[in-house]
C-alpha cells in the first residue's frame, strides 16, 4: 500500500465511541456512491476511471505530448480551477517547482488563464518570443473566462508566427466531447482536441486528458499515476473505516467538525508539494463550502510556514485540525558537511542527511501541535513517484466525496462559483446583464 494513515496524533480529540456512532453515516455515504443515487450522481465518473479510461485516447495523449516535445521549447497550458490546478500539482510534485530552470530533455511549462491579470499575460507573451510554442487550451465549459482570453491572445501570437495552418499543429483543445463553443470551435479549425468525460468535474479532472497531456509533456510516467490510482480504488472498498484508510480519513475530518474544528491545514515537508494543497484546497473547498457548511481548507509547507503561521497554529483560535502529508522516500540524500570552525554550532549534525532532520522537525513539531491541542491526521506517502502520488490523488478524491456525504451536501456541484461571474459581467457590460449592472452600479457608488 502507498499510503499508511497513521491515527495517534489525533487519538486524545478522537474517542472510540465517536468512531462507532459515526460508522452509519459513513456506511450511507458509501451506499450513496455505490448506488449512484446521492446528490450529484451524474458526476461520478471519477470513481471508475482508473480502470475504464478511455485507452484510444491515452495513447494520442502519449503520440501528442511527443510532437509537443519535438516541436516546442515552451509548452503554455490554459486553464483555471480544476483545468489546470492537477496539472500544475502532479508537475510540481514529481518534477519540481523549478521544473523550467533545472536541466532537461522536455520543454518549459508555463500555466496561463488561470488570472485576470495584464502583467501575467504580458510575461507570458514575452516567455513565448523568440521560442517555439505549443499550447493546450483546457475547458470543460469552454466559456470561462480567464482562459477564452488567454486563448485569444496565444492563438494570434502562434497564428502570427506560424500561420493559421501551422498553428494548427501547435493548439491542442481538450474540452467537451460534443458541446459548447471551443469544441465546435476547434472542430471548425481543425484542432486536436481531447475530451472531459462528461460525468467528471473539473476538480476530479486530472486523470482525464486535462491532466494527462500537460503531465506526459513534462516527461511524467502516466501509466505509473493510473495504475496507483487503480490500486487505491481496489484497496479502498469497504464501507468499514477499520478496514478502509480513505473513509477513516473522511470520518476522522467530519468528528472534529462536528467539535468545532472547522479549519483543516493541509500540511507538506517539501516545497515540492506546494501546489498539491493547492489542488487538494479547491478539492475540498468547492465539494464541501456549500449550504453554509463545511471545512475551511487551508495549507501550509512545513517548515518554511513554521516561521510565519507557526504561531497561530500552536497558539490561535483553537478550531483547527492539521492533516501532515509526510513522504518516506524522496530517492534523494543530502548529507550536512563539517563545519571545523563549527560557527554555527551544528557540527553535531555533520553527516546527517537532511532527510532525518526534515522527519525529526516533522516529529517535534506533531507533538507540539498536539500538546496545543490541534488535532494531527498524519498520512504517510510510501515515496515521490507517479505511481504512489495516483494512490494519493485518489484516496483524496474517494475521501472528498464520502466526506461530503457524510457532511449532507452535494460534493459534486460548485453553484456559489456563478455568484460573482454573474455581477463581474454586469459591471463589463455583458449584453444581457444590464439590470443587474445598474443595480450593482447603484451600490458601488
Ligand atoms: O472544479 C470545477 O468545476 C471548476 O474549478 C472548473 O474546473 C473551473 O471553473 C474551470 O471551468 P472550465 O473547465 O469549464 O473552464
Amino acid at each position: 500500500m502507498a499510503i499508511h494513515l497513521v491515527e495517534k496524533y489525533s487519538e486524545s480529540f478522537i474517542s472510540a465511541d465517536e468512531y462507532k456512532n459515526i460508522q452509519s453515516d459513513v456506511s450511507a455515504a458509501h451506499s450513496l456512491l455505490c448506488n449512484r443515487n446521492g446528490a450529484g450522481s451524474d458526476f461520478l465518473g471519477w470513481v471508475t476511471l482508473p480502470e475504464d479510461y478511455d485507452k484510444e485516447e491515452f495513447a494520442r495523449i502519449k503520440v501528442a505530448a511527443e510532437k509537443i516535445k519535438k516541436t516546442s521549447s515552451v509548452f503554455i497550458v490554459v486553464g483555471i480551477g480544476g483545468s489546470y490546478l492537477g496539472a500544475r500539482a502532479v508537475i510540481e510534485f514529481l518534477k519540481s517547482p523549478l521544473y523550467n530552470s533545472l536541466p532537461k530533455d522536455t520543454p518549459d511549462i508555463y500555466f496561463a488563464g488561470n488570472c485576470i491579470s495584464a502583467v501575467s499575460m504580458a510575461e507570458i507573451a514575452q516567455l513565448c518570443r523568440d521560442r517555439d510554442v505549443c499550447i493546450n487550451v483546457i475547458s470543460k465549459s469552454g466559456t470561462t473566462t480567464e482562459p477564452a482570453v488567454a486563448f485569444r491572445v496565444l492563438r494570434g501570437m502562434l497564428e502570427e508566427k506560424y500561420g493559421v495552418e501551422g498553428a494548427r499543429e501547435r493548439i491542442f483543445v481538450t474540452t467537451d466531447k460534443a458541446k459548447g463553443t471551443l469544441k465546435s470551435f476547434s472542430d471548425d479549425a481543425g484542432y486536436e482536441t481531447f475530451v472531459v468525460p462528461d460525468d467528471v468535474g473539473g476538480r476530479f479532472s486530472v486523470l482525464t486528458a486535462v491532466g494527462l497531456l500537460p503531465i506526459a509533456v513534462a516527461g511524467i510516467d502516466i501509466d505509473a499515476l493510473m495504475k496507483g490510482a487503480a490500486d487505491a480504488k481496489l484497496t479502498y472498498i469497504s464501507d468499514d473505516i477499520e478496514k478502509n484508510d480513505a473513509y477513516k480519513y473522511a470520518a476522522m475530518r467530519n468528528i472534529l467538525y462536528r467539535k468545532g474544528k472547522t479549519t483543516e491545514i493541509l500540511v507538506g515537508y517539501e516545497p515540492y508539494a506546494m501546489m498539491l494543497n493547492e489542488w487538494w484546497k479547491q478539492l475540498y473547498g468547492e465539494s464541501e463550502g456549500k449550504d453554509q457548511k463545511g471545512i475551511f481548507p487551508a495549507s501550509v509547507i512545513f517548515s518554511t510556514d513554521l516561521h510565519s503561521l507557526g504561531q497561530y497554529i500552536q497558539d490561535g483560535t483553537r478550531n483547527l485540525f492539521e492533516t501532515v502529508i509526510s513522504v518516506e522516500d524522496n530517492h534523494e540524500t543530502f548529507d550536512i558537511p563539517n563545519d571545523p570552525a563549527n560557527i554555527d554550532g551544528l557540527n553535531f549534525l555533520s553527516g546527517t542527511d537532511l532527510n532525518l532532520v526534515k522527519k525529526t522537525a516533522m516529529q517535534a513539531t506533531l507533538l507540539a501541535h498536539v500538546d496545543g491541542g490541534v488535532p494531527n491526521i498524519l498520512i504517510e506517502l510510501a515515496d515521490r513517484s507517479a505511481y504512489s502520488l495516483g494512490y494519493l490523488i485518489y484516496f483524496f478524491e474517494l475521501a472528498c466525496a464520502i466526506s461530503g456525504y457524510i457532511l449532507g451536501v452535494n460534493p459534486f456541484n460548485q453553484p456559489g462559483v456563478e455568484e460573482y461571474k454573474k455581477n463581474m459581467f454586469a459591471l463589463l457590460g455583458k449584453p444581457g446583464y444590464e439590470k443587474l449592472a445598474e443595480e450593482l452600479k447603484g451600490r458601488i457608488n
